[in-house]
């Protein structure tokens, strides 16, 4: 049976949600895991987990940022220079992209200092990190706030260079899915009726069935 959810359930304390809403964790709708990479006015690098992200194509390929904080670095780092790396990790070096977040000083770099690799980039001025199986060189094009003063914008950037281990293009060695490809973010849902709060989940996705199949 379905049941419909318009105001926040009794059983979830809004001011308990760390700054999102209700509607985040009752849905708990999954987000691809990047982690974005730019250089600081130092010279060193910067390094960003973001998951409220999608790709679009029409007269080129963009990124749309669905949440981008304004008192990142990322955000700060971007508007210098127009230039990033969206790094695409999967789970053998999850863990060190997380590290970038607490490895965050002005004065760090902190793709080193997390255990992975910086490498030029070929047509932005940002790092890649070697270690992810795809690289997506950018450039910025433009941001957007959904409600005006909000603290985060809607960001899009534009893709310029493709940058992909051979291996995870071909399915018959690591492919693109499962175990060794792209990780989703399984953010913390939650049972609006018992207020119950699962743990927050990296999640691969598997192939099911061609179109066909179904
Ligand atoms: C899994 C994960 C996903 C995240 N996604 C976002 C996001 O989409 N937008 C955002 O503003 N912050 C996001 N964050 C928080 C930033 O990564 C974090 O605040 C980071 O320290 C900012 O680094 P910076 O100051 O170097 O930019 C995420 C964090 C994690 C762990």
């Amino acid at each position: 049976m379905k049941k419909e959810f318009s105001v926040c359930p009794t059983t979830i304390d809004e001011k308990e949600l760390y700054g999102f809403v209700w509607q985040e964790f009752v849905t708990a709708i999954p987000s691809p895991l990047v982690l974005v990479t730019t250089y600081k006015d130092n010279g060193k690098t910067n390094a960003t987990m973001q998951s409220w992200t999608t790709f679009v194509s029409e007269n080129g390929f963009y990124c749309i940022f669905a949440s981008v904080h304004k008192k990142q670095h990322m955000y700060e780092t971007i508007k210098q220079n127009k230039h990033l790396v969206i790094n695409f990790p999967s789970v053998d070096i999850y863990k060190k992209c997380l590290d970038t977040i607490k490895n965050n000083g002005h004065d760090e770099d902190e793709i080193e200092l997390s255990g992975l690799t910086a490498e030029k980039a070929s047509m932005v001025n940002a790092p890649r990190i070697k270690e992810c199986f795809l690289n997506l060189e950018c450039e910025y094009v433009w941001e957007k706030e959904i409600t005006p003063g909000d603290q985060h914008v809607v960001m899009c950037v534009k893709v310029v260079n493709v940058c992909m281990d051979e291996e995870h293009y071909q399915i018959n060695k690591k492919g693109r899915y499962g175990e060794t490809g792209y990780l989703y973010n399984i953010h913390s849902p939650r049972n609006p009726e018992t207020g119950k709060e699962e743990d927050t989940y990296v999640g691969i996705i598997q192939k099911y069935a061609t179109y066909d199949e179904l």
